[in-house]
């Protein structure tokens, strides 16, 4: 037997070994030691191409072939079976990382809401802005001159003294409603007129149905030839769509220095709607069955005279002018009586008022 057979003999056996080797692996890892030892620089194969220069010339050809196939047919098994390992490994992987998106997160974070006073805020405000009125807003810190004196109150009128009101100053104060801005808003803008103000107030009053810090919104609508029907179809078609259409309204006879005439408007009581059954009379309208909701009037001449513009001048324009409490609204919306539990913050109060 030739030299060149026996090393034909050797590189089939090479091969066949190495190709089991390679079927044999079960990881990449593995694998790749399979190559090295096959192929690598120490391996046996690799050498044994070194050594076909030295055979009878004739042989050599026969041999190198035979060594160059065997290499070819091992590579090409390594990476057949590379890639077959590689994407099982893959799959594997894939499938331990898996993310269950439907999992609750945890922890779960509880939803914020807004609090009852600033969405019945915003719904207040949109029911006007669907009548046609423009949205303002207005200063906390007044002067006296816009608080009282424009808006037609005496000198000695009882809102002015200091156990009703906070003053900064003499002629400062903290605006004890959002009437100021009726004055400012007929300055800066020309007729015709159709506002909303809603805006913090401040009074010195504290109990179940007081607060010393609490959410008006002002409205004025100054025009040619406005009546009190026109205020009165406003009001009315504004109290319809708060309440659902569901509650008894009223309009009561009244004073304010700034208009005149002037009303205010009254709903059915929520807490003895249908009779009150837990004592001599319900502590929520004090037995009255109706909870006023707000002020208003026609424009009285002497505030259309305090803005000094011709354009405001009474005989050329009227006006209807409201003020309503926003906490009061949020009271009779959520059947809740004590006005001081809007402001504390408890968490278990605000659920419920979601
Ligand atoms: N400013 C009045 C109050 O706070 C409400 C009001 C506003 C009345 C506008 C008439 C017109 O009680």
């Amino acid at each position: 037997m030739s030299e060149a057979t026996t090393l034909l003999d050797r590189v089939q056996e090479l091969q066949d070994a190495a190709t089991a080797q390679v079927a044999a692996a079960t990881t990449t890892a593995e694998l790749e030691d399979v190559r090295v030892a096959v192929l690598g620089r120490k391996a046996e194969l690799p050498n044994l191409l070194r050594g076909v220069s030295e055979l009878p010339p004739a042989e050599r050809g026969a041999a190198g072939k035979a060594a160059n196939v065997a290499r070819g047919a091992i590579e090409k098994a390594l990476a057949e079976r590379k890639s077959s390992l590689a994407s099982a490994e893959e799959a594997v992987k894939l499938a331990a990382d898996r993310l269950d998106l439907t999992l609750p997160g945890s922890p779960q974070l509880p939803d914020g809401a807004l609090h009852i006073i600033t969405s019945t805020w915003r719904d207040v405000e949109d029911v006007f802005v669907g009548l046609g009125f423009s949205v303002l807003s207005g200063r906390e810190v007044e002067t006296t001159h816009y608080n009282f004196d424009a808006l037609n109150h005496s000198p000695t009128h009882p809102a002015r003294a200091a156990t009703d009101t906070f003053y900064v100053s003499d002629d400062v104060v903290l605006r004890t409603h959002t009437s100021p801005m009726q004055v400012r808003a007929m300055e800066q803008y020309d007729p015709p007129l159709y506002v909303v103000i809603p805006g913090r107030v401040y009074r010195r009053d504290y109990d179940a149905t007081h607060l010393p810090q609490f959410h008006q919104v002002e409205g004025l609508a100054v025009d040619v030839g406005i009546t009190l029907s026109d205020l009165k179809g406003t009001l009315m078609a504004f109290a319809r769509s708060i309440f659902g259409g569901e509650l008894d309204v009223r309009l009561r006879p009244h004073f304010f220095p700034f208009t005149e005439p002037s009303v205010e408007i009254d709903v059915a009581c929520f807490n003895c709607t249908d009779g009150w059954i837990g004592g001599d009379r319900c502590p929520v309208c004090r037995g009255e069955q109706w909870l006023e909701i707000l002020g208003a009037g026609q424009v009285d001449p002497n505030v259309l005279r305090a803005v000094g513009r011709e354009e405001y001048h009474p005989e050329r324009v009227q006006g209807f002018a409201f003020g309503m409490g926003i906490e009061r609204i949020a009271m009779l919306r959520s059947g809740i009586p004590d006005l001081r539990l809007y402001m504390e913050n408890d968490v278990r109060f605000l659920e419920q008022l979601r």
